[in-house]
């Protein structure tokens, strides 16, 4: 028997690239995808079974090719991955739209084309795992946080709808909602942050103060783990006959996405408020 394809995005760094180790050393024959190819080469040789793609997931010609290619592989993709992803961080009125429209597609769009190049072959095998990359924010959103949850809502959106549609069909779709992890994901944001912190009105000032302390509390009374922690859930989620529809794992998510479940909109925002120093704050 061939070994199962298992399709990774965003390998070169973080979650993907400790998901394409756990899933090379559990048998599987790893493509790994990304646009540093030589860090992605530098995986491939430690690593027996992982095959380098390099791929600019923002570019649409080049995930068309991708998808192209992938449709003509003699032995289907078992098991595709979706986790190239990274945030833009700043507030809703400062996001310019070139940049949102750049992270929807590696976020969105790219994770959207890549299934669909996939589930052909998965359908007529009946069976298949597709994860997918959302985060805690897929399920609620911070201030600061909105133009990049909303891409891990959106995820979140395609994969209950994929849950119902594929079942049928024996093909497994999982969604991954991690808190803050320790990778390039934090240092990628921050790039952003200076186009944002240019663009938003200086009126913003109180309103980002408040949760920046909020966040500088919360954030100090947790110890951050490496990405790890996620791939093993990953390769769990992969390997095991009965996935969950989604796992949350690392900081937070324990505490705020049960409590998200259990309030109402407007006992959310007002406990959210307090908890960013925002309650009747008046700018
Ligand atoms: N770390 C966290 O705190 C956290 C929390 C919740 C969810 N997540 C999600 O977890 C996933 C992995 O993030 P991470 O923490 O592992 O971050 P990371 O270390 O920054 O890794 C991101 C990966 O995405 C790839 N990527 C980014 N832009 C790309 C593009 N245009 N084309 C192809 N690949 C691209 C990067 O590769 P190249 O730069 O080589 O292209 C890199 O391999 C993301 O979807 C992220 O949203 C992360």
């Amino acid at each position: 028997m061939p070994k199962p394809i298992a399709l990774v995005t965003g390998a070169s760094s973080g979650i993907g690239r400790a998901t394409a180790q756990g899933l090379a050393r559990a048998g599987f024959a790893v493509i790994a995808a990304a646009r540093r190819l030589d860090r992605l080469q530098e995986l491939a040789e430690q690593n027996p079974g992982v095959t380098p793609r390099q791929v600019d997931l923002s570019d649409v010609d080049q995930v068309e090719n991708f998808c192209a290619e992938i449709i003509g592989y003699d032995e289907p993709v078992g098991v595709l991955v979706n986790n190239a992803g990274y945030s833009w961080r700043g507030v809703v009125e400062a996001a310019p739209m070139a940049p949102l429209l750049r992270m929807y597609q590696v976020n969105v769009f790219a994770l959207l084309r890549l299934t669909q190049a996939v589930l052909p072959g998965m359908r007529a095998r009946r069976q298949g795992r597709i994860v997918n990359l959302s985060s805690i924010v897929g399920r609620f959103t911070f201030p600061g946080s909105g133009p990049y949850a909303s891409t891990k809502h959106a995820v979140e959106a395609v994969s209950d709808a994929m849950r119902h549609e594929l079942l049928p069909f024996g093909i497994r779709v999982i969604t991954i909602r991690p808190g803050p992890i320790a990778t390039e994901f934090n240092d990628t944001a921050n790039e952003f942050s200076a186009e944002a912190a240019a663009n938003t009105p200086p009126e913003y000032q109180p309103v980002l103060a408040a949760a920046g302390a909020a966040f500088g509390k919360m954030f100090g009374q947790i110890r951050i783990p490496g990405p790890e922690v996620v791939a093993e859930v990953i390769v769990e989620a992969i390997t095991s006959d009965n996935p969950k529809a989604a796992y949350a794992v690392g900081p937070f998510s324990d505490e705020l996405l049960p409590l998200r479940a259990k309030l109402d909109d407007d006992d959310w925002l007002e406990g959210m408020n307090q908890r960013f120093g925002l309650a009747g704050l008046k700018v």
